[in-house]
This record gives structure tokens, sequence and C-alpha cells, in this order.
């Protein structure tokens, strides 16, 4: 696992673009996917991320996690990220279906079917993800059922503190990736970070990367490391 701290949101996304067009490139196989984190942070990553030269005719992407809601919803990940990335790039977009006379779960499964075609083997080339202040990661909620997959890829998963179903990667699929890259920033982050980073295990969601498989890159800014205190901490601009 490696911490990676820019001076700020402006910075941090320049840099996580970058590394995310060498880890893609990187990839010798035919095709590489990629999966989208939601939320607010990762959106200045995503507009960074279509101006730079990628061969995105080979690129699948698909989302860590969605809201249960149309995809023209201002709250859908999926329209977020198209709006701010796949919409500009000839990459293959792979969203969960909707429909109001859906059941979230059954809209899980049609997605799982899609993401096994993508991946045979169950294992992303990269995962992005965010973290809240709760210590959720993707639509993996403190106390919620889904924490507890430990088979299917991807789920429905009720989350009642926010009164509402979400569909999320499960802990095991993110775990397989090949490289989980975490997107966090601000001081409200900093001392769920602490927790997370430095605190005892099995407390927050977030924490099932202490048992990843693949590589974990936390890129984080200043703010957000602000409260680490025995956390090596990498800072390529000095
Ligand atoms: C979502 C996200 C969620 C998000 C965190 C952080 O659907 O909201 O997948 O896990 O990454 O809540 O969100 P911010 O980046 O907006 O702080």
């Amino acid at each position: 696992m490696r911490v990676i701290a820019h001076p700020d949101p402006t910075s941090l996304a320049e840099a996580a673009a970058t590394t995310i067009v060498d880890l893609i490139t990187s990839i010798d196989r035919p095709r590489a996917n990629i999966g989208l984190a939601g939320g607010s942070t990762p959106k200045d990553t995503y507009e960074r991320l279509r101006q730079r030269e990628v061969d995105w005719s080979r690129i699948d992407l698909w989302l860590s996690d969605e809201r249960w809601v149309a995809h023209d919803h201002p709250d859908s990940n999926g329209r977020m990220a198209a709006e701010a990335l796949v919409d500009h790039v000839p990459a293959t977009f792979h969203r969960p279906r909707w429909s109001e006379y859906l059941d979230a779960g059954d809209a899980a499964a049609y997605y799982e079917a899609d993401l096994r075609r993508l991946m045979p083997d169950g294992i992303a080339d990269l995962v992005l993800l965010g973290m809240g202040t709760d210590g959720h990661t993707a639509s993996l909620f403190p106390g919620t059922d889904g924490l507890g997959e430990e088979t299917r890829w991807f789920i429905a998963n009720e989350v009642p503190q926010l009164d509402t179903w979400r569909l999320t990667a499960t802990v095991p699929m993110i775990q397989r990736a090949r490289t989980v890259m975490v997107l966090t920033a601000g001081e409200s982050k900093a001392e769920v970070l602490a927790e997370v980073l430095e605190g005892p295990d099995g407390r927050y969601p977030i924490q099932l990367l202490r048992h990843a498989k693949g590589d974990v890159m936390w890129m984080v800014d200043e703010a957000a490391v602000s409260r680490l205190t025995a956390t090596v901490i990498d800072r390529p601009s000095g």
C-alpha cells in the first residue's frame, strides 16, 4: 500500500490522471478495464483524463458503484462519469440497467453477468474508489448486509442510513483487483483516514483494502493526511 500526497485537490487530480494513464498503457493485453468511482472527488480527475493521449478504443469502463436512480438523474454516478469522461472518449462504457419496473437486485445480477463477460477471471485491472467520512467505499456502508457478501461480484445493497438501495462491487471483487486507487481529498476526511490507516482493523468498510491482493494506492491531498502520524507518505512534488 502507498499513500501519495499532493499539495491540493488540483494537483491530486492531475497526478491521478497521469497514474491512471501510465497504468492502463502498461497493460500488455488487447483490452484493459477500469471500475470508475462515484461521488464528487473523481470528477476533476476524469475531466483531466479525457484530455490525455490514450487508446480508449481498447478500454472498458464500468462503475464501482451506482445509486439506484435513472441514468439521467443528477445523483447518478454513471451520469457524472459520462459527462466528465465517457461522453468525450471512445471507450466502451458498461452501465447497470435501470428501470422503474426493475428490482435493484435483478439489475445488479444483470450487471454482474456483464462484468463476468468483461473479465471472466473476476480480476479488474484498476478499481477507482472514494471514501466517505463514515469510512464507506463504493456503496459498502457501515453496518450494511452487502459487507458480508463473499461470493458475488456486484450486488444491490440496502443502505438504511440513506433510506435507499445502492448497487456496488463487493468486498471480494475489490480485493481481487490488480490495482485499487482511492481518491481522497479535504480536511473532512482527515480524521477518518487516520483511523482507517492507523487504527484497529474491522471498524470501517474501506479497511477491506488491508486485505487486498493487488496494489493499493491512496491518492490524497495534504489536508486529508493532516492527522496521520505513523504512516509513510510519498510526496512526489517534494
Ligand atoms: C458514491 C461513491 C462513494 C463516494 C464517497 C466519497 O456513490 O457516493 O461511490 O463511495 O466515493 O462517498 O464521495 P466524495 O468523493 O463525494 O467525498
